[in-house]
């Protein structure tokens, strides 16, 4: 059934056709109105996240029509620049490598039971990584393994955001008998502004700089250089090797695109999207976005956190202080270090697993998959 169909990179106009099928579950329900939620420029709104080929759209479709617009289903990936560290001996080795997030999985529901969704994810393996990456050649009854465009076929890892549960991206391996995606540890700690006893500081004068949006950027890019210099030696006891993504380069900023649309619209919008402490520069800082969508709880999401146990009290009680101003009714941050939890449980943050956006990852490199993710923060959704 599968043999005639095959992924593609999405032509311009597949790209739009979509945006447009998946309006309806992640548009509407979040405020967007369809033309602000359309990409048809197919540029992403001119995000760095983009540029350089970062962004790319997959259609699963006929091999004989493979630019049709009635294609069964589709998904998104985000390259981003990932650091992979292994233990040799007694040293430790860091490579700059390739890796993918994927986004936006959708399948219309007239097409929905029918393998669409799985065959697309099992295929899209065979186009971000070496085949010498599986455990068996492709298998014959899928027909002709796809074509890998220029740029893809070198990928050391992926991972995507489970809103479908466990078992469903697990069960979509390269090869029959092998998983894909399989979900981690992910831990969300949550301040709930009504109820926190955490005292709030309003004193930002002090010891700390809020940080407008267009200085996110630059904080990026200073903590993707200390995340760099410090993986080696992040990797945990039990593992020898791990793998983390980078900041810079957009991917940071995918999360904003979505909360832009009705930011901009606000009156009073908000004007801080970080803070950085004046005495530790560069060393301790936190990022954030906002979800404010109707409907919805209002919330501040750390984006990332570099923070040293001793300062996080001080730091969260300002965060608090100037997310009460907004009347934002929750904080959260997603897989904090166990000493950051540690100390958040004794200021009100209480730490609970995930239950929805499952971080699940395919390790595609040497070594086993055991491989340990490392900074598997907000700014690394998409
Ligand atoms: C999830 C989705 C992509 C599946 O597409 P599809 O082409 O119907 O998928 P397949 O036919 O390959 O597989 C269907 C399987 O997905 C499972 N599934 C679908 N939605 C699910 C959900 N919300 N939770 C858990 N499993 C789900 C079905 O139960 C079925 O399982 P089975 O094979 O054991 O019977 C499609 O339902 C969709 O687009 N949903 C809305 C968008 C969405 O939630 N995307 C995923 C974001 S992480």
């Amino acid at each position: 059934m599968f043999k005639g169909l095959s992924i593609f990179p999405a032509t311009k106009e597949q790209a739009v056709e979509s945006r447009s099928r998946s309006y309806e579950a992640w548009g509407r329900p979040f405020g967007m109105e369809m033309e602000g939620y359309l990409d048809r420029k197919n540029d992403y709104g001119g995000y760095e996240m983009a540029k350089e080929g970062r962004w790319t759209t997959w259609v699963l479709a006929p091999r004989g029509d493979p630019e049709t617009l009635d294609f069964m289903c589709s998904c998104e990936t985000l390259r981003r620049e990932t650091v992979v560290s292994t233990q040799a001996g007694s040293d430790y080795k860091s490579e700059s490598q390739v890796g993918y997030g994927v986004a936006s999985v959708f399948t219309p529901p007239q097409n929905r039971g029918k393998g669409y969704a799985k065959h697309m994810m099992r295929l899209l393996h065979w186009v971000l990584a070496p085949a010498s990456s599986f455990s068996a050649t492709f298998p014959e009854e899928w027909g002709q393994p796809p074509a890998i465009p220029e740029g893809f076929g070198t990928g050391v890892v992926s991972v995507l955001y489970s809103d479908v549960g466990r078992e469903f991206y697990k069960a979509a391996g390269p090869v029959p008998g092998e998983d894909g995606w399989v979900v981690g540890p992910h831990v969300i700690t949550t301040w709930n502004l009504a109820t926190s006893s955490l005292n709030a500081s309003n004193d930002t004068a002090s010891g700390w700089r809020l940080l407008g949006k267009e200085q996110l950027q630059e904080l990026w890019e200073r903590d993707s250089e200390l995340i760099i210099d410090e993986t080696p030696s992040n990797l945990s006891s039990t593992n020898k090797k791990a793998f983390t993504f980078l900041p810079r380069k957009g991917l940071g900023e995918y999360l904003y695109r979505r909360t832009d649309w009705f930011v901009n619209k606000m009156e009073d919008s908000p004007k801080y999207w970080g803070m950085e402490s004046k005495l530790n520069v560069g060393n301790t800082f936190v990022s954030w976005s906002y979800e404010m969508y109707p409907g919805h709880p209002k919330t501040l999401l750390v984006t990332r956190l570099r923070c040293p146990r001793a300062m996080l009290a001080e730091l969260i009680s300002v965060l608090v202080g100037y997310a009460k101003e907004l009347g934002i009714d929750k904080v959260q941050a997603w897989n904090l270090s166990d000493e950051l939890k540690e100390e958040c449980s004794k200021i009100g943050g209480d730490s609970v697993d995930a239950e929805e956006h499952l971080a699940s990852a395919k390790w595609y490199g040497k070594g086993d998959s055991t491989v340990e993710w490392l900074n598997s923060e907000k700014f690394a959704w998409c």
